[in-house]
């Protein structure tokens, strides 16, 4: 088969404009589309907007507008919006198209046919805003904990999907195929909804007498299509399924991006519809954290939702393309500020990248009158960049692949910094102060090759700025190939064009605020050292978690029954927010074991397990320790 590559985003709701939340996972996509075609692959994008169900026609009814006259509006303002940011989806799917609702009605035809969708009633709590009923389970203090508020019951007649009878499969499914969700802590959210008790099945209709604004069922015109149900659907009906020549091209090699907050759906209502209508699952599911203004949730109620337009107006749109793909841990939470904006641009784009190009670009004009120096008379650590470029190549390659992107961008960080380096340590200035110009053509011709390596490699990121240096060296529209990593693909003798500055550094007070506050916690730890022997009285322990369970009345705090191998005791954790209890039980963890205990919410803690986090608004990561470490072992 060749290389083929698929790749979506969520279809947005047009309930509101796009925001930044939005444009990570689109400019992702955008970005993966991009990469994989630098590869030589066949790589299609879609995205589009969902545009039926309760959430929508409340919308419109609110604006005074028909829902199709509103959905065309909102609809129309994201494709502009993509369209302004250069992100080039090579299909955009509406669910009020023809094209979509056609396929729909023929997958619940054919499920229906099949005996897997029957009539029943139902009661249950339902959100509005999810569209979707909760499980007791689910809510929290009867609210949807998405939504913060109080979940309605309602009680009808409907059709239901027989869910629970791919509930054994799926389990299966997600086990004989590690990466199908990814990264693991997803997979592990979704495998324990699976396996903590037997799955409901799936309630598909609204009657048309609550809501009319959906796909009729094509066996009861009294019905409507559940929102889910029919939008999930995009991403085959948007391929031409089931004969369409992109939907056999394509479909095998899918891979949806989501965030955290759409993993059900996506990770068990889809795949099950998919085996009842008899198509292959989607190869992988792909779910990223959420970007957090300062910790709180980006919305329109507290006023603090960032426009993707106004960032790049204000930052430029490689400089926003980079910061979004290195500053978030795929699959973590990441918290949005300015000042950590002007940071990656200062920090990574001026002074690292911008730097390297700038002194490259200025030597070769100074000592070569601007033309590339043939550079063969002698190599000036020649090999070591060779392997240093492929190195950093092969990682950024495989990462992006497995959507770890910051760690990708990274490699090629630290091959930039040891090219600065290198111009350090090969002082071009001395090679020609002493008249060495075979070696000084070398230094220089590695140079300029090594640029162009490099922006080859981020011309999925940094368009802008790939462009220019590929063209100012006369590489014009030659981009990658496996001889990328000999660095010889330039011409000796073309003569290269001034590339200007690359990325203005950003001056900003919010700088001096920053370098202030990293100051005043660097002096604090130089005073706080401690001595061995006052480290040697916390006793640290391995201890096992053995249950686990959520604290009514507190969305942060987790209580945890461990077994620290001196003995079994409770302790309270603020993990609640980060970590599942299913998740954490069974797991070896570090104990303080000698803290004093404290109380909380009426439960006495009898020491304090331990996570990590870089930044202080980071979410905890746990520390998890080897399972072979029996409990009890002392830290030494
Ligand atoms: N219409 C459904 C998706 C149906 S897909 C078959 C929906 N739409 S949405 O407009 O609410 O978009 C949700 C998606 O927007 C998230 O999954 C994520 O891709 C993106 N984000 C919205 N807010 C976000 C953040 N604050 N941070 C990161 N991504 C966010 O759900």
């Amino acid at each position: 088969m060749g290389k083929i590559f698929y790749v979506t985003t969520p279809i947005y709701y047009v309930n509101s404009e796009p925001h930044i939340g939005h444009a990570y996972t689109t400019i992702l996509a955008d970005f993966l589309k991009r990469f994989y075609r630098m590869l030589g692959y066949d790589a299609f994008f879609l995205t589009g907007t969902d545009e039926h169900g309760d959430k929508i026609a409340k919308a419109a009814a609110q604006s005074q507008t028909s829902p199709q006259a509103y959905t065309d509006k909102i609809s129309g303002i994201f494709k502009s919006v993509w369209s302004d940011m250069d992100l080039q989806f090579d299909d955009f799917i509406r669910t009020t198209e023809e094209r979509h609702k056609k396929v729909v009605q023929m997958v619940l035809q054919k499920v229906y046919d099949a005996g897997d969708i029957y009539f029943g009633s139902y009661g249950g709590y339902y959100c509005f805003g999810c569209e979707r009923y909760f499980t007791e389970k689910e809510m929290v203090n009867g609210k949807c904990p998405d939504h913060d508020k109080k979940l309605d019951y309602i009680e009808e007649q409907n059709y239901f999907f027989k869910m629970s009878k791919y509930q054994g499969w799926l389990i299966d499914h997600i086990k004989n195929n590690p990466d199908f969700i990814r990264p693991e802590r997803y997979k592990n959210e979704v495998l324990s909804m699976l396996e903590g008790e037997a799955l409901e099945d799936l309630c598909i209709s609204r009657p048309k007498k609550r809501l009319q604004w959906g796909i009729p069922l094509p066996f009861d015109e009294n019905y409507v299509t559940y929102v889910w149900f029919d939008a999930l659907i995009n991403y085959i009906s948007a391929l031409g399924y089931p004969e369409g020549e992109r939907f056999n091209k394509y479909w095998p090699q899918s891979q949806h991006i989501i965030a955290k907050d759409i993993v059900k759906p996506h990770g068990i209502f889809w795949p099950t519809m998919l085996k009842a209508a008899g198509i292959q699952p989607y190869k992988h599911l792909n779910v990223h954290g959420y970007w957090n203004m300062e910790d709180l949730k980006m919305s329109k109620s507290l006023g603090n939702v960032v426009r993707p337009m106004d960032l790049i107006q204000k930052y430029g749109d490689d400089q926003i393309r980079y910061f979004f793909l290195r500053e978030m841990t795929f699959g973590l939470d990441a918290r949005f500020s300015e000042a950590s904006v002007i940071n990656r641009v200062n920090y990574d784009l001026a002074n690292d990248l911008g730097n390297l190009v700038k002194r490259s670009f200025n030597m070769a004009e100074k000592f070569f009158n601007g033309e590339i120096p043939e550079g063969n008379g002698d190599s000036v650590g020649l090999l070591a960049l060779q392997q240093k470029f492929s190195e950093a190549m092969d990682e950024y390659r495989k990462n992006v692949m497995a959507y770890r992107f910051n760690t990708g961008l990274e490699h090629l960080w630290e091959f930039i910094r040891y090219l600065n380096k290198y111009i350090d340590e090969t002082k071009p200035w001395v090679l020609a102060r002493e008249g060495k110009k075979d070696a000084l053509g070398c230094a220089i011709r590695n140079l300029l090759e090594s640029c162009y390596a490099v922006m080859v490699l981020l011309s999925p990121i940094l368009r802008k700025a790939s462009a220019k240096v590929m063209d100012a060296l006369g590489m014009n529209g030659i981009g990658f190939n496996e001889n990328l990593a000999t660095l010889r693909s330039l011409k000796a003798g073309n003569r290269i064009q001034d590339v200007g500055i690359l990325f203005p550094r950003l001056e900003k007070e919010e700088i001096e605020v920053m370098e202030k506050n990293a100051e005043k916690k660097n002096s604090v730890q130089e005073e706080g050292l401690v001595d061995i022997m006052e480290f040697s009285r916390v006793d640290i322990r391995i201890a096992e978690i053995l249950e686990a369970q959520t604290i009514e009345g507190s969305d942060k705090l987790l209580e945890l029954k461990v077994d620290a191998g001196i003995d079994r005791r409770t302790i309270v954790a603020g993990l609640a927010k980060y970590y599942s209890p299913e998740y954490l039980v069974g797991k070896k963890i570090l104990l303080v074991a000698n803290l004093k205990p404290a109380v909380l919410f009426k439960r006495t803690s009898n020491g304090m397990l331990l996570a990590a986090k870089k930044e202080k608004n980071d979410p905890p990561i746990l520390i998890e320790v080897n399972p072979a470490i029996p409990n009890g072992a002392r830290l030494s």
